[in-house]
């Protein structure tokens, strides 16, 4: 939910901001108006999954993105993407914890300052709708950027984080090298040969 609208309204946002000198002159007038309204349409009703999503990842990993023993070691190591070092690191290592606090962060100002777009002058005056609208453009920039990168490690990246997003299991011997601190962990708990159960792994 928050992946899929997250790209239609990072799509049609971009549209607002872009569209008109960069995709009108390639497309022509007729259809860049017609694209321009679903893309409108869009941008407003996907907003409310969008912000559903953005409550759901906040609550139900909170817990799991907190700074913990190890963060900073993981960071010294940078993460282990030169050579073939594998930092150990819980269920997040501090590379997620980083896009969790981006998602969060970064959704909660597009979700305030787009509701205040959608519904101007309710709560707003003109210097604050001014002030939204750029927050708004400003943050959604650096979201979809920071999202450009995230993408890339979660597909051609990294092996296996594809996977784990879409079943959200991953292999004990893929944990094992990425997230040894959890597996030990979980392993702890007396949770053996199969893969630990609620396995929640790479977003
Ligand atoms: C709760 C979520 C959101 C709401 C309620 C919302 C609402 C809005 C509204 C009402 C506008 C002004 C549209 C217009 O002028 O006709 C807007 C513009 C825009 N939105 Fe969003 N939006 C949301 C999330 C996002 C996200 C996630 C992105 C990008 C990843 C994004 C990117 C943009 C951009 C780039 C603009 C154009 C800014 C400008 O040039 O003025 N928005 N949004």
């Amino acid at each position: 939910m928050a992946a899929s609208s997250f790209v239609v309204l990072a799509l049609s946002g971009l549209n607002i901001t872009f569209g008109k000198p960069l995709l009108l002159p390639l497309i022509g007038p007729e259809a860049f108006a017609g694209w321009s309204q679903w893309a409108k349409y869009g941008h407003n009703y996907l907003s409310f999954p969008f912000t559903l999503a953005v409550v759901l990842i906040l609550l139900m990993w909170i817990a799991w993105n907190l700074p913990a023993k190890g963060d900073l070691d993981w960071v010294k190591r940078g993460g282990g993407v030169v050579g073939n070092d594998h930092p150990p690191a819980g269920r997040f290592n501090m590379g997620q914890k980083l896009i969790y606090w981006i998602v969060v962060l970064g959704g909660g100002a597009v979700a305030v300052t787009g509701y205040l777009l959608l519904f101007p002058f309710y709560a707003t005056d003109i210097a604050d709708m001014q002030l939204a609208q750029s927050i708004h453009g400003i943050v959604a920039l650096l979201f979809v950027a920071a999202m450009l990168g995230h993408i890339y490690i979660g597909t051609m990246g990294m092996e296996g984080a594809f996977e784990a997003m879409s079943t959200g299991e991953v292999d004990l011997n893929w944990a094992k090298q990425h997230h040894s601190q959890w597996v030990a962990q979980e392993l702890g708990k007396g949770r053996g040969a199969t893969p630990p159960r609620g396995a929640r792994p790479a977003e």
